[in-house]
């Protein structure tokens, strides 16, 4: 897999690449990138934004710059790119992102993520330059760094050899195998805490039984859990 990452900040992705299951995926193939939008702007002085038509605060990336960038990276028209390539923009008021999609990521050979800053994008790069405008949930992020993080690590860590244990992203939360719900609680040592204890059937050694229990304790969490 094949992962850019369109920024006006690639040192944020420094810390990401180093984490374990992202050096686990690169070993099995990964590529993964961040790539400054400054660098291609066709704008002087580095310049990448502009004050907003119709006034207000703040300043928007151009869509030119973002023309430009991914002309650069990818040596053909950015519009033509889509039919070709996923490329996500993340924004607050996108589609939000769930366990679904990051599977549908996951399977994509090659990905690119446009990351907003200030006001964000101008509006023609969601419309034109992007087959997807995502959002991690309903609340406002200072860039679409973070949310671009998030995006990867959920897709990443479903590459094969990403996670330590081949089994552990099987029966997780919201995978098929649990029909799409949260996952059961788990339970390690000590037996008992502060007088709570762990739920005497995990103690069983009765796997049906046991399956049983956090298939239901799995079905109960579909619920939000509030405070
Ligand atoms: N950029 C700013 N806020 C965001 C969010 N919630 N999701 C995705 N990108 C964002």
């Amino acid at each position: 897999m094949n992962i850019d990452v369109f920024t006006l900040f690639p040192r944020w992705f420094d810390w990401f690449v180093e984490q374990r299951h992202v050096r686990n995926a690169a070993e099995g193939g990964l590529e993964f990138r961040a790539i400054d939008l400054r660098e291609s702007t066709p704008l002087r002085a580095g310049q990448v934004d502009d004050t907003p038509y119709g006034g207000g605060a703040g300043m928007v990336i151009r869509v030119d710059v973002v023309e430009a960038a991914l002309r650069d990276r990818y040596g053909m028209d950015p519009v033509e790119l889509l039919s070709r390539r996923r490329v996500i923009a993340l924004s607050a008021g996108g589609r939000a992102f769930d366990e679904a999609l990051a599977g549908e990521l996951a399977a994509e050979d090659e990905l690119t993520l446009l990351c907003g800053r200030y006001e964000g994008f101008d509006e023609r790069v969601h419309e034109q330059l992007a087959t997807d405008v995502v959002s991690i949930g309903p609340y406002v992020l200072s860039g679409g760094e973070l949310a671009a993080m998030v995006v990867c690590d959920a897709a990443i860590r479903k590459l094969p050899g990403a996670l330590g244990h081949a089994e552990s992203a099987v029966e997780e939360s919201f995978s098929a195998a649990l029909e799409g719900a949260p996952e059961y609680p788990h339970y390690t040592r000590p037996l008992e805490w502060r007088g709570h204890r762990v739920p005497e059937v995990l103690l069983s050694g009765n796997h049906a039984e046991i399956d049983a229990w956090r298939r239901s304790r799995s079905a109960e969490r579909r619920s939000p859990r509030g405070p």
